[in-house]
């Protein structure tokens, strides 16, 4: 064994600082220097959480440079460093044991508590939460500045954004954020690709979809599809069926500002479409909240993350997450903890052992203490499409791809086709005509686990079998897509080496 030089054993225990844009920042590592994390401050009393894995796989090859993946969660105001982390793609899961099919195996990881106000991130001043994806982007793009001066690997390293849910929306606004900064020579990075999986990228197209699928798949009849698109019956139903403070609803439901034409006319997903045409985005989410209760009553509370499952909602779980605006939150990570084996909640898991090991989160910053304000400043922007980012994208020839399972409902593939036929983008025919590969995972010619197709540089992957979280679901196609997308030069998967990952001090 090699004697560590003094050094060496010294300088990871020391709180490092280091300026950048005039900007004090606080990072911290294990002792190999395998794992670092730290806060950067991305606005004045704004601060934002990172943490960045490096992968004991790293090769130099000549077939191209290692990865980096930067994971973009959704939420608004879920945790990348908690769920994608431990829940979904890190080296280890909530029970701190090696998770085999993580990434990790195949790019470094840079997990963001974006934006701030997420997870360990955290505002001084709850007005200094983002209003808009594009501010959202400005601050990412902050952070990245300042990592990239820390993290020299980081420089050389292709950067793929890869995101889950409404996380689409900010790879998209920051993807274009980053290119510009690179151009105007204020940013030293090389923005390798985008990955949208499952991504809000059209709330228009989703609310659209959900009807229709859950009447194929027998989730809900013509009578409950009808029911569930009038508005004035939607309204009886969730009173007269479901335990609700009614003045709750009334408020939710007048905040929505409707005429009584509208209500008695036409439908939910129509109403919600032309608030959205009319630029008033708040009335259509507090519409969409209302679509989400009724096709949740009505087809007797399918799961939005998987339409096979059910979401174990009831009456009373109704008024306490479909309407509030914490909601998606909820529901979210209650859907990933059903996945998840560890015992005791995931929240004392993040505030205890692993708030412990971070040692810089400061006392009075508990983690997911600020998501709700989160969720509540993008209000305004949660139902603005970012269809035109796309396309802006592919026109400057950034690869991008969308992957998407099969059983989500919130972000159904039926949705994500329909608003992939609205790009402008020149090659969009030659890619709609073009016939798919079928995919298998360690796994004959009779098990197909998906589909792919790509053309110039737009890649489309359909993952059989997963619903919203395609790497918790179907983890071994999802890694050897991760792979392709970031033309990893580690071909194999479930490495030995990776499967004894130690959580490390
Ligand atoms: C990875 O883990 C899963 C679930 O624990 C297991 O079913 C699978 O066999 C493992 N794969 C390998 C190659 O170890
Ligand atoms: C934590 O306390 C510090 C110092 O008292 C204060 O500046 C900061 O705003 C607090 N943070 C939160 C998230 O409450
Ligand atoms: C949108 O909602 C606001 C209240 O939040 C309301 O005043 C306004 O009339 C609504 N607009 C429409 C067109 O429904
Ligand atoms: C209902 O909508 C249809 C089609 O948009 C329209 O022709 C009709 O006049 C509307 N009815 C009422 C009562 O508003
Ligand atoms: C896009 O991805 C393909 C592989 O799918 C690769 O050959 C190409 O170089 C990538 N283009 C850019 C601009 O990164």
């Amino acid at each position: 064994m090699k004697k560590s030089s003094p050094l060496s054993l010294l300088l990871p225990l020391f709180l490092l600082h280091w300026l950048s844009q005039g900007k004090l920042a606080l990072g911290l590592g294990t002792t190999d220097g395998s794992e670092e994390w730290g806060y950067v401050e991305v606005r004045p009393k704004a601060h934002m959480f990172w943490w960045l894995y490096h992968s004991p796989q790293r090769v130099h090859s000549p077939s191209g440079p290692w990865p980096t993946v930067l994971w973009l969660q959704g939420g608004p105001g879920a945790s990348g460093v908690g769920i994608g982390n431990f829940q979904e793609i890190g080296p280890l899961d909530s029970n701190l044991k090696p998770r085999n099919s993580t990434w990790l195996q195949k790019a470094d990881l840079l997990f963001v508590d974006n934006p701030v106000g997420t997870g360990f991130s955290f505002v001084e001043d709850e007005s200094l939460v983002v209003k808009t994806d594009e501010e959202a982007a400005n601050d990412l793009t902050a952070l990245l500045k300042a990592l990239s001066n820390k993290v020299q690997k980081l420089q050389t390293s292709p950067l793929f954004l890869v995101a889950e849910s409404y996380g689409g929306k900010y790879a998209v606004t920051l993807g274009l954020s980053l290119l510009k900064a690179i151009q105007n020579g204020e940013l030293k990075l090389r923005l390798g690709g985008i990955a949208l999986g499952d991504t809000w990228i059209s709330p228009e197209d989703f609310v659209f979809s959900w009807g229709p699928l859950l009447k194929d798949v027998s989730r809900l009849d013509d009578n409950g599809l009808k029911k569930s698109n009038r508005l004035i019956s939607s309204f009886d139903l969730i009173i007269n069926t479901i335990n609700i403070d009614y003045r709750l609803m009334d408020s939710l439901f007048f905040k929505s500002g409707l005429s009584n034409k509208l209500r008695s006319n036409n439908s939910l997903a129509e109403a919600i479409k032309q608030h959205i045409q009319n630029g008033q985005y708040k009335n259509a989410t507090n519409l969409w909240i209302l679509l989400e209760s009724v096709i949740s009553s009505y087809s007797n509370f399918v799961d939005f993350y998987n339409f096979m499952l059910d979401s174990g909602g009831d009456s009373s779980s109704m008024t306490s997450m479909g309407l509030s605006d914490g909601i998606s939150m909820k529901k979210y990570s209650s859907y990933l903890s059903s996945k998840d084996s560890s015992d005791g909640d995931f929240n004392s898991f993040m505030n205890g052992v692993i708030k412990k090991k971070l040692r810089i989160i400061p006392k009075n910053v508990s983690w997911g203490g600020q998501s709700d304000i989160v969720f509540t400043g993008l209000a305004g922007d949660f139902m603005k499409p970012r269809i035109n980012e796309v396309d802006e994208l592919l026109s400057k020839g950034v690869n991008v791809t969308v992957y998407n399972g099969q059983l989500d409902l919130i972000c159904a593939t039926k949705g994500t086709e329909a608003w992939l036929q609205k790009l402008k983008w020149d090659g969009l025919k030659k890619f709609t005509n073009l016939d798919r590969t079928p995919l298998f995972c360690n796994s004959g010619p009779k098990d197909t686990r998906g589909f792919r197709k790509s053309y110039k540089n737009l890649h489309f992957y359909w993952i059989l079998g997963a619903g919203h979280f395609v790497p918790v679901d179907q983890p071994c196609v999802s890694l050897q897509m991760i792979g392709e997308i970031t033309q990893s030069p580690i071909r194999t998967s479930y490495s030995r080496k990776l499967k004894g990952y130690k959580y490390k001090l």
